[in-house]
């Protein structure tokens, strides 16, 4: 009776992964539990998770390496799969809210979310393919639109090419604090996106600042963002709990890979109660301040509390 928190499968965002090809449930070793799917059985997954009552989904493409290039051209290519996944999806599963990842690195050569060149990310250069990525997946039927590659003032270049190419209702759930993780690790193998040379700091957040996540958050809510996301979660449920105090547009919080995989790897050796651990991550996640909660157990959680 005085609970203050509850977590329920409403609050929560199921993150998958898309491949090309047919019948491949390809299982990620670092992820247990989770696949590389092919549309074919995506589909009846994305069923029976909205059969136990999750609604939403991020869906992340893994991209063959020789469609990769130094522009990610693949990513707004009319034959990419995953655009053509996406359509089939919505076409199948209207009520699905599905929510897209916009950044170069899935689709780069070099493995970096922003161009690069000469050694370093370039920041603006990067912001119209962002935006081509974003329209082409507007264009495929995606609700929310994902930008998780932290180049400065892309809220507002993709709010503008969006509302300019007639997608004034789709919406942007922009990585506003997005660190510079160790704990993306498990995702990186998924699909095989790990940088080639360097790494993502000088344009994920480093993880000593607090402040700066609000210095974020005031530029992406004034560029015109719909949700403000942190990320990872749990080494980082102040930062929730700051832009929730400070802001009043819903708080996503991306309870990332690392963190899953953690968990999992303790229960495995016995050393954890797996269920009752990844409940009680994902209540302190919600307890800090998150509206909305982005984690690979969304369908462990559901099938644990169906009603
Ligand atoms: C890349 C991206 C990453 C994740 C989501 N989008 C990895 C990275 O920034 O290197 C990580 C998610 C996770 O670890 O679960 N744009």
């Amino acid at each position: 009776m005085v609970a203050e928190t509850e977590v329920s499968v409403k609050d929560l965002i199921y993150p998958m992964f898309l491949v090309d090809g047919n019948g491949i449930e390809d299982a990620i070793p670092s992820l247990p539990g989770q696949n590389r799917w092919s549309l074919d059985l995506m589909l009846p997954e994305i069923e029976s998770c909205l059969n136990l009552g999750i609604k939403s989904f991020v869906l992340f493409p893994g991209v063959e390496e020789n469609l990769k290039d130094a522009d990610a051209s693949y990513s707004y290519n009319e034959k990419n799969f995953y655009l053509k996944a996406i359509r089939e999806i919505k076409k199948q599963f209207p009520e699905a809210c599905l929510i897209s990842d916009v950044a170069m690195d899935p689709y780069s050569s070099d493995g970096h979310d922003g161009m690069v060149v000469k050694g370093e990310i370039v920041n603006d250069e990067t912001l119209p393919i962002l935006a081509k990525m974003a329209v082409a997946q507007a264009n495929a039927g995606i609700d929310i639109i994902g930008p998780s590659d932290m180049m400065d003032g892309r809220v507002e270049y993709l709010r503008e090419e969006l509302d300019d190419a007639g997608f004034e209702n789709t919406s942007i759930m922009s990585y506003t604090a997005k660190y510079a993780s160790a704990f993306y690790g498990p995702f990186r193998d998924a699909l095989e996106s790990a940088p080639k040379a360097g790494d993502k700091k000088t344009y994920q957040m480093d993880p000593a600042n607090k402040y700066e996540a609000l210095r974020e958050a005031e530029l992406d809510e004034a560029e015109g963002a719909d949700f403000l996301m942190v990320k990872p979660a749990l080494c980082y449920l102040d930062i929730v709990h700051l832009l929730k105090k400070e802001f009043n547009i819903p708080i996503a919080a991306y309870n990332v890979s690392g963190e899953y995989a953690m968990l999992k790897a303790a229960a495995e050796k016995g050393w954890l109660n797996y269920d009752a651990s990844m409940q009680e991550m994902l209540l302190s996640i919600k307890r800090a301040g998150a509206d909305v909660i982005l984690t690979y157990a969304a369908k462990e959680f559901a099938l644990l509390n169906q009603k």
